[in-house]
């Protein structure tokens, strides 16, 4: 089967300024990341901020250029960004980010806003737009009396849901989610959370989920990759991601999640600065961090390889000496 999108050895660098008179230094936000999304599969990206997160997810759907490598949509290149036909294909792909309420327009009323996709893309006649909105509304859990409110009056949840309902009146195949959750409350997150999965699951859209909080992902993933400075370190199923991590920085992660009914003993506690890809380190980025370090993580990159059937991960000292997946 041809993955939904595809992309390979991405690359994005930023100029970045330090200070008024500062000459432009180039700092790799996201350093060769190559990864594939199945139809109807969700796809998690987690790692702490400044991992090149976002970036990655806006050179998905060409919102940003890539310094590098491509990007492949149903197995052809992503079409020239603002042209006609990476308009047409935005309609196939949308971008749920963290702040409702930057992306929702203050004048104008929750159901005009669901509808304009339907609009811009000329999708249905005007007479069956509002049928249409009805069904996107309660489909996101919203109440049919909510069509006339204003962004304003609704909660942090409810202004997601009607952003989500927006993404997907086109009918989108992938919806890649920033964050989505992030801004709401600890409360809310997981009814949103779960919307957003029966919602995948019944419409058969393929998402890639964003989230600094890897408890936020274990929900909906099917898979997770995990991002430090801007290179995947560990990819594996969401299952064997959270029963046996085997990247030192992932098991760091993993074990920062509560599980209910269990003692947090054994807690791996991150050490050292968190990334800045300013300052990246030599070698293995995660080195000075690393319980594991050994001599060779301070001068080689260590490149993502299959290290068993389950999974892949770019670590010089986990390579060859897995933990099994069965407990
Ligand atoms: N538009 C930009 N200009 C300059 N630097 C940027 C820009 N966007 C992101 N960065 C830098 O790139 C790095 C990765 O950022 P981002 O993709 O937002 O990571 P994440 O979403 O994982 O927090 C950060 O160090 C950030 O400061
Ligand atoms: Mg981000």
């Amino acid at each position: 089967m041809t993955p939904l999108i595809e992309v390979h050895d991405l690359v994005r660098i930023y100029q970045i300024r330090r200070g008024l008179f500062g000459r432009p230094t180039p700092v790799r936000a996201v350093d060769g990341v190559s990864l594939s999304v199945m139809p109807g599969e969700t796809l998690g990206i987690v790692g702490e901020s400044g991992s090149g997160k976002s970036t990655l997810g806006r050179m998905l759907l060409g919102i940003d250029d890539a310094d590098q490598g491509s990007v492949r949509f149903q197995g052809q290149p992503m079409p020239a960004r603002h042209t006609a036909e990476w308009r047409a294909l935005r309609a196939k792909m949308q971008l749920v980010f963290q702040d409702p309420l930057a992306a929702l327009d203050r004048r104008v009323t929750i159901a005009k806003q669901i509808a304009e996709p339907l609009d811009i893309h000329k999708l249905i006649p005007r007479e069956h737009q509002g049928s249409r909105v009805t069904e996107l509304m309660r489909a996101v859990g919203l109440l049919d009396d909510q069509a006339d409110r204003y962004p304003h009056e609704l909660s942090g949840g409810q202004r997601q849901r009607t952003v989500i309902a927006r993404a997907l009146a086109s009918r989108p195949k992938l919806l890649v989610c920033d964050e989505p959750v992030s801004a709401l409350d600890v409360s809310i997150q997981a009814q949103v959370v779960n919307m957003m999965r029966d919602l995948q699951e019944k419409n058969g859209i393929a998402m890639v989920f964003i989230s600094h909080d890897l408890k936020v992902v274990r929900n909906i993933a099917d898979r997770v990759a995990v991002m430090y400075l801007g290179r995947i370190v560990e990819e594996a199923s969401s299952d064997v991601i959270f029963r046996a991590p085997q990247h030192p920085y992932t098991k760091a992660l993993v074990s920062s999640v509560p599980i209910p009914g269990k003692p947090l003993e054994g807690r791996v506690i991150l050490q050292g600065e968190p990334p800045n890809p300013a300052k990246r380190p030599s070698g293995c980025a995660f080195h000075p961090r690393c319980p594991l370090v050994r001599d060779i993580c301070r001068s080689v990159v260590p490149e993502l390889q299959g290290i068993d059937e389950y999974r892949s991960a770019a670590c010089h000292v986990v390579a060859g000496k897995t933990t099994p997946v069965a407990a």
